[in-house]
This record gives structure tokens, C-alpha cells and sequence, in this order.
């Protein structure tokens, strides 16, 4: 789980390289590195930390050249220091190479290589890789690389660069994501799109196994065995402030903001009142979905918690069993998949490890697969017999928002289409889930337009070591989205509960002055519980819905609409709060305000909104 680029043109190799690897901070941030080929020579600049380091010393030591390649890192193997950060170099040569992903097979390919006289200085599964190709090198990049790979095992985007064909960068993926950006006169390689997005939005999205030669005459893709391949041109239609911050302090808050716009275009071309639910590819025949045994939801962190609220939909509207899994727990079990079930597979970026195994493993055993995620051209997408996009747009903060509020959407048009194929969904019942979908971006807007009330909640319980979360039925599901959002952005250890389980055991740890957020409906005799227990409450309820005010200490009203649909507004409520409780805002004058000020309250708290501490965006490991 790393980032990688290369660049190769006429310009300042270095340039792009910081640039393209800023856009891919997301992806890991424990250290930062660039090799660039300076008259024949490759130069390596490396550095532990923030890409900030890196950028520092190039500016006493800068690295000239015009074909060099990029590595951010999320350390796996090796704590983050100078010498496990990438490029990595071959002890015999210069063979120079970043990658993204985990050589299975490093420990004996490294016992291997030394007993070959190859000597090792990190403690990374990477340094096999340089020294396998030079291994294999015998005055041809392309062909040492891909004598090289033949030997791993494992996942790897590679970039590779020598001294010795001061001309190219050879690069290849296998389950891990790596794109080509096709400029005018220049070349690139990055392990997602808004890397490249400044300079072209003409891109290859390779497959596993594809190798690329970039040099100053173009891009070729070949197999393995050295035959060209024609690949297809990918013209990228978003627009390239899609992948800035727009005016936000932080991704995840103009993330937030995105979530009326990002529905909307999640339900467009599928919703509309008079017609079917439009799932695009993903169809069933009435006697597919008889037969169908059992459908699983299986995903990871939030994509796992918005299955928690398709299981509802699912189940609700359709009548058919639906079991939720943690993907990493799926691989491990012995779930009863058959050629009878439909997996679906929910993740916004298309490439969680976890996940990506379930979907092979159930294919093997030929069941009916499903994605839905965010991401074209991801693994995940490409790998499933259909798939469902949610048009969520690029998701760049770590923590995710508006692609769970468009997989809470698309598991409720899911639940449509099933329940319509079973007969079961009455004309004025889908009338009236359309209307309340049709309704949301602008409920939405209503929620966000809250944001100084809840700022000031935030400040609140910004000081808190603990906080509960509390829910029923669907707004359980929320309490786990709640309480994860602020785990992983404010630090703050919090647990969420279903309302009537606490007085099993939980309720012990409920003192004078716990805070509690707790989704109020269906569930007020739980909160008089912890309430007479000392709790103080901050309670989420709906527009008009009767309060009994003794027992909140704060209210945040959302409005009113259909009640299927109702909670995923609740999401954006936990969201908000998450975030602004993480930079400690105070509330008050505005929203321009309040972001200047979580800019710098998070900024002497240490808080990093869209980098938290040990999380990264994409999971592409086990
Ligand atoms: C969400 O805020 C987290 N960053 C994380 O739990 C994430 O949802 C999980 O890793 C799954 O990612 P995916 O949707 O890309 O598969």
C-alpha cells in the first residue's frame, strides 16, 4: 500500500515526481523517495517522514535528470526509516525500482540471492526485486524484468530505471493498481489517476501481468513473452478539481459537502419515478434469483458497515437472507458459498486485498459475483461478472464519507430491484422510496447547513477519552459508521451499541459525566438508562420528533423523511461531528470561519484530518 509514479520527457524528472506524489499521499505517507537518471547515472534521494522532507532536501540537493521514478510509502515490511524507504537499489549495480504491494516469497528469494553474493541493507520485502533483476539482467531491461517477476509471489506495481538504458523506465502490476499517463511529449506512470491529472487525461489501465516501456519515443504495453498489445485509450471526463481540495481545508471535509451531488449522480440514469430501477449490467431472471440460496455483503471498515444497512434494505424490501462479512473474517471461515449465491463485494476503492481475495475465491467455487464501488477500472470492478458503480466521484480523504452515503444508496436501489423481480415491491411503497431517494441530496444540503450547531456540539467532547455511540436497527449500524469515523480521524476510543444491549454488561462503565450520541428513535427507554446513570446525552432526532428535553443535554434535528431512507442522513451527522471534533472547531461565524479554524485547531492538535496516524486509503494488503 504504497504510491508510485515515473516520469519520462523533456522536462525536470524531479517536478512531476514531488507533484504526482503529493496527489498519492493518501496512499501511504511514512516516507517518500525519487531516483532520477543524471547523465547516465541513477541518483537516488530518500527520506523517512512526510514528503516535506524529501521536498527540503532536494532543495539543497537537487536531483537533475528527466526520467526518474517516485515512491510514498506504507510501511509493511521494516519500520519507516531512511533505508526502507524506496527506491531500492541492486548491491551490484544500479538497478533501481519502487514498488507498491508485498513479495510473498522475499524471505527465500533473499536467502537465495545472498548465497548469489548479493548483499542486503533493509529490512523491506522490495530490495529482492533489484536484485533479482540484476540477476537476471543481460543488456535488457524489459526482459530482466520480466524474468524477474516470473519469480515472485506476491502483489506489485513496479517501476523500474538503470544506469545502463538511461532511456526508459520499465514498469509492470500484478494486483496491484498502476495506470499509464499518455502527455504531449512526456510519459508517465502512477498508481492512480489524479497523479497525471495536471498533465494529461489520456491514460492505459493496465492489467495484472501487462509490462510498459516508457521512453521518449512513447509507451509500449507488452505480455510477458514480448508481444505488443494494443491497449484501448481511457479518456478521464472528470474534471481535474475533482482531485484538489476546491477550496476546503481538507479532502474529507469538501467530501462531506460533495454527498447532495454525489447521490444525485449515483441515482442518475437508474432512479426515476416512472420507470424500473436501472441496475446498468447487473441483471437476474426471475428463476436466477428463485434459485438464489442466500446473498453475502462482504467488505471491510466503513464499505462493511454501509452492507450493515443493505442487509436492512436487502431484507426489508426483497424477503431474501442476507448475511454482512468482514472480508478478512470471510476468507477464513467456511461460509457456505454455492453456484446458488451472490456475492456482493462493496468497496469504494475497488482494490482492498480482503476483499479482492473473497471475490477470486468465490469465483472459483462459481458463485454469482457483484461489485459495487467507486472506482473504474479498479480490480474489483474488472474481476466481478457485473458491477455497480457508485458515482461518488474521487475519495481522497482516508476516512471515508460520501462513498458510504452512495453505497447506503445503491444497497437501497439493490433492495429495490430484488423485491421488484420478486413481485413484492408495491407501485405506491417504490413510489414512495424513489420520492424519499429523489429527496435526499437536497435533505442533505439541509443537514450540512447545520454545521455550526454541530461544531459547537463537537467542542464539546473533543476532550473525551471515550464516547458510546447508541442506535437501533438501522441506526445501530449508523452508531458502528459514527464511532469508526471518530476512532480513526480524532483519536478518541469510542464504542458503538445497540441501544438495549448496554444493561448486558457495558452499562458498568457508564459514569457522571460519559458522553453518550445517541440515535434516538425507538430507543428512548435506553437512553434513560445511562441518563439516571450520570450520562450526558447528545441526542440525534428527527425534525417535529417529541423530545423530552430533561434527558438530552444536546439536540441535533434532521429532517423528516421516509423512514427507510431517513438514516443515512444520520451518517452525515456522525461525519460531521467526527470531523469537527477532531480539529476542535469552534462553531459560530460561519462555515468559512469554521474551516479556517479546524485548519489550525487541528493543526496544534496534531490532528491530521485527511492523513490520520497508521491508516492509509486504500488496503491493498492482507
Ligand atoms: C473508512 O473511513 C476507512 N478508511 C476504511 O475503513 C475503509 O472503508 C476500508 O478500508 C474499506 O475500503 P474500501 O471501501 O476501499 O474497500
Amino acid at each position: 500500500m504504497c504510491g508510485i509514479v515515473g516520469y519520462v520527457g523533456k522536462k525536470k524528472a524531479s517536478d512531476f515526481l514531488i507533484e504526482g506524489l503529493s496527489k498519492l499521499e493518501y496512499r501511504g505517507y511514512d516516507s517518500a523517495g525519487i531516483a532520477v537518471i543524471n547523465n547516465g547515472k541513477v541518483e537516488i534521494r530518500k527520506h523517512k517522514g512526510r514528503l516535506s522532507n524529501l521536498v527540503e532536501e532536494l532543495s539543497n540537493n537537487s536531483a537533475e535528470g528527466t526520467i526518474g521514478i517516485g515512491h510514498t510509502r506504507w510501511a509493511t515490511h521494516g519500520e519507516p526509516s531512511d533505508v526502507n524507504s524506496h527506491p531500492h537499489q541492486t548491491s551490484k549495480g544500479d538497478i533501481t525500482v519502487v514498488h507498491n504491494g508485498i513479495i510473498e516469497n522475499y524471505s527465500e528469494l533473499t536467502q537465495w540471492l545472498k548465497s548469489e553474493g548479493y548483499e542486503f541493507k533493509s529490512a523491506t520485502d522490495t530490495e529482492v526485486i533489484p536484485n533479482l533483476i540484476h540477476y537476471y539482467y543481460n543488456g535488457n531491461l524489459f526482459e530482466a524484468v520480466v524474468k524477474a517477476t516470473e519469480k515472485l509471489e506476491g502483489s506489485y506495481a513496479l517501476g523500474v530505471v538503470s544506469g545502463q538504458e538511461p532511456d526508459k523506465i520499465v514498469a509492470v502490476r500484478k494486483d496491484s493498481p498502476l495506470i499509464v499517463g499518455i502527455g504531449q511529449g512526456e510519459t508517465f506512470i502512477a498508481s492512480d489517476i489524479p497523479a497525471v491529472l495536471n498533465y494529461t487525461r489520456d491514460i492505459y489501465l493496465l492489467e495484472d501481468n501487462e509490462f510498459v516501456v516508457l521512453t521518449n519515443e512513447g509507451v509500449e504495453v507488452f505480455e510477458a513473452n514480448g508481444d505488443k498489445i494494443n491497449k484501448e485509450i481511457y479518456k478521464v471526463t472528470w474534471n481535474e478539481d475533482a482531485a484538489e481540495k476546491g477550496g476546503y481545508d481538507s479532502f474529507m471535509l469538501k467530501e462531506i459537502h460533495e454527498q447532495p451531488k454525489a447521490i444525485k449522480d449515483t441515482m442518475a440514469g437508474r432512479v426515476a419515478l416512472n420507470e424500473k430501477v436501472n441496475l446498468g449490467d447487473f441483471k437476474l431472471t426471475s428463476e436466477e434469483l428463485e434459485n438464489m440460496d442466500r446473498i453475502y455483503i462482504v467488505a471491510c471498515g466503513t464499505a462493511y458497515n454501509a452492507g450493515l444497512m443493505g442487509k436492512v434494505a436487502i431484507e426489508d424490501l426483497a424477503r431474501i437472507p442476507v448475511e454482512v462479512a468482514i472480508a478478512s473474517e470471510f476468507r477464513y471461515r467456511n461460509p457456505i458459498v454455492t453456484n446458488k449465491t451472490l456475492i456482493v463485494t462493496l468497496s469504494q476503492s475497488g482494490e482492498t486485498a480482503d476483499t479482492l481475495a473473497v471475490l477470486r475465491d468465490a469465483k472459483k467455487i462459481g458463485a454469482k459475483t457483484l461489485a459495487i464501488t467507486n472506482v473504474v477500472g479498479s480490480s474489483i470492478s474488472r474481476e466481478a461478472d457485473s458491477v455497480i458503480y457508485t458515482m461518488a466521484g474521487p475519495e481522497i480523504a482516508v476516512a471515508s464519507t460520501k462513498a458510504y452515503t452512495t453505497q447506503a444508496v445503491v444497497m437501497n436501489l439493490l433492495g429495490m430491484y430484488l423485491a421488484d423481480l420478486k413481485g413484492l415491491l408495491k407501485s405506491e411503497e417504490e413510489a414512495e422510496i424513489k420520492n424519499a431517494l429523489l429527496e435526499l441530496p437536497s435533505k442533505v444540503e439541509e443537514v450540512l447547513n447545520q454545521k455550526a450547531q454541530i461544531a459547537k456540539i463537537a467542542k464539546l467532547i473533543s476532550q473525551e477519552k471515550d464516547l458510546f455511540y447508541l442506535g437501533r436497527d438501522v441506526d445501530y449500524a449508523l452508531a458502528i459508521e459514527g464511532a469508526l469515523k471518530i476512532k480513526e480521524i480524532a483519536y478518541i476510543h469510542s464504542e458503538a451499541y445497540a441501544g438495549g444491549e448496554l444493561k448486558h454488561g457495558t452499562i458498568a462503565l457508564i459514569e457522571p459525566g460519559t458522553k453518550i450520541i445517541a440515535l434516538k428513535d425507538k430507543m428512548i427507554s435506553n437512553i434513560r438508562e445511562v441518563k439516571s446513570r450520570g450520562a450526558e446525552i447528545i441526542g440525534i432526532a428527527y425534525e417535529n420528533q417529541e423530545v423530552d428535553l430533561s434527558v438530552f443535554d444536546e439536540i441535533i434535528r434532521i429532517p423528516q423523511i421516509s423512514t427507510r431512507i431517513a438514516p443515512i442522513l444520520g451518517a452525515v451527522v456522525l461525519q460531521l461531528l467526527a470531523y469537527y471534533v477532531a480539529t476542535r472547531i469552534a462553531p459560530i461565524l460561519g462555515a468559512v470561519v469554521l474551516q479556517l479554524l479546524a485548519y489550525y485547531v487541528a493543526t496544534e492538535r496534531g490532528c491530521d484530518i485527511d492523513k490520520p496516524r497508521n491508516l492509509a486509503k486504500s488496503v491493498t494488503v492482507e
